[in-house]
């Protein structure tokens, strides 16, 4: 499937951030253009832009009614009322542009175009990766509560974006591995997960104790667990070992009462078993 970046979209269109700059590394799957918005209930599909001259909350509404992720105002429109909060809330992102209707659809379809031309064309060895989605997620040492939330949104953002499930399975299974590593040994974490067409990168940061012998804990059966954490079925002393099983490439870098880097890469036309 073929999805790209909203800030791709804002650049294509010169257009102006009115909500969730933070978010503009969120994908869209489709483009809707209508100031009609039953249409956009009746035909819009999920995952979708909003393209609309329709500038009354409404608009807001509609796009988050249809699951979709965004909405451009065209022709120089703003979103009147209470229509930024509303995206606020439902996780939109609100652009407005000075092109109109057509202009617009034209050129959100050469940005569009541009990147399904993008895998062939990168594939050269030594081609700097094209970043298709990066998202960033934090993790709580100790929080047993929502151990596992951030692999879990991994897991979904990929799949949605339609990889080969045994690719997902691999990249789950580690990102699970480090979260739950973090948790049970360290203090708290920033995640990265960065999709390109040739690979996957996620990266686990943390602070807290730290390793003091890396290949030791890569070890089968290495663990200093306590037995409460055992008694939660983790700390067995297989995690580091199976994200090195699945990775295509593992870099651990740690400093003793500082914190642990895990940077992790999977392939996506690399060795899927
Ligand atoms: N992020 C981390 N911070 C500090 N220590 C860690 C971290 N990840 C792993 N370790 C150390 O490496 C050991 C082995 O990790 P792992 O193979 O995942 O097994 P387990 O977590 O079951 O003990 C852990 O017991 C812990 O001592
Ligand atoms: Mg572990």
């Amino acid at each position: 499937m073929c999805v790209v970046e909203i800030g791709r979209i804002k650049d294509a269109l010169g257009a102006l951030v009115i909500e969730g700059e933070e978010r503009l590394g969120t994908v869209v799957e489709h483009v809707y253009a209508s100031d009609l918005m039953s249409d956009v209930l009746a035909f819009g599909q999920p995952h979708s832009i909003l393209l609309t001259g329709l500038a009354t909350q409404q608009s807001v509404i509609s796009a988050h009614m249809a699951e979709f992720r965004g909405v451009v105002y065209v022709r120089g429109k703003k979103p009147k009322d209470g229509s930024a909060g509303f995206a606020r809330e439902s996780g939109l992102v609100l652009l407005s542009t000075e092109m109109d209707m057509y202009e617009a659809c034209l050129r959100i379809d050469a940005a569009w175009t541009d990147r399904r031309a993008t895998p062939d064309s990168a594939s050269e060895a030594g081609r700097t990766h094209d970043l298709l989605l990066s998202r960033d997620f934090f993790i709580e040492g100790n929080d047993f509560t929502n151990a596992g939330m951030v692999s879990t949104e991994v897991k979904a953002v990929l799949k949605k974006i339609g990889f080969d499930p045994k690719l997902v399975r691999r990249v789950a299974i580690s990102t699970y591995e480090g979260e739950m590593n973090v948790v049970m040994h360290a203090t708290k974490a920033h995640v990265t997960l960065a999709v390109s067409p040739q690979c996957i990168d996620v990266v686990i940061d943390d602070e807290g104790k730290g390793i003091p012998d890396v290949a030791l804990a890569l070890q089968e059966g290495f663990t200093t667990a306590t037995e409460e954490m055992r008694a939660m079925g983790f700390g067995s002393g297989m995690g580091l070992p199976n994200i090195n099983r699945n990775a295509d490439e593992l870099e651990i870098t740690s400093e003793v009462g500082k914190g642990t880097r895990l940077q992790m890469r999977f392939r996506v036309n690399g060795n899927t078993s």
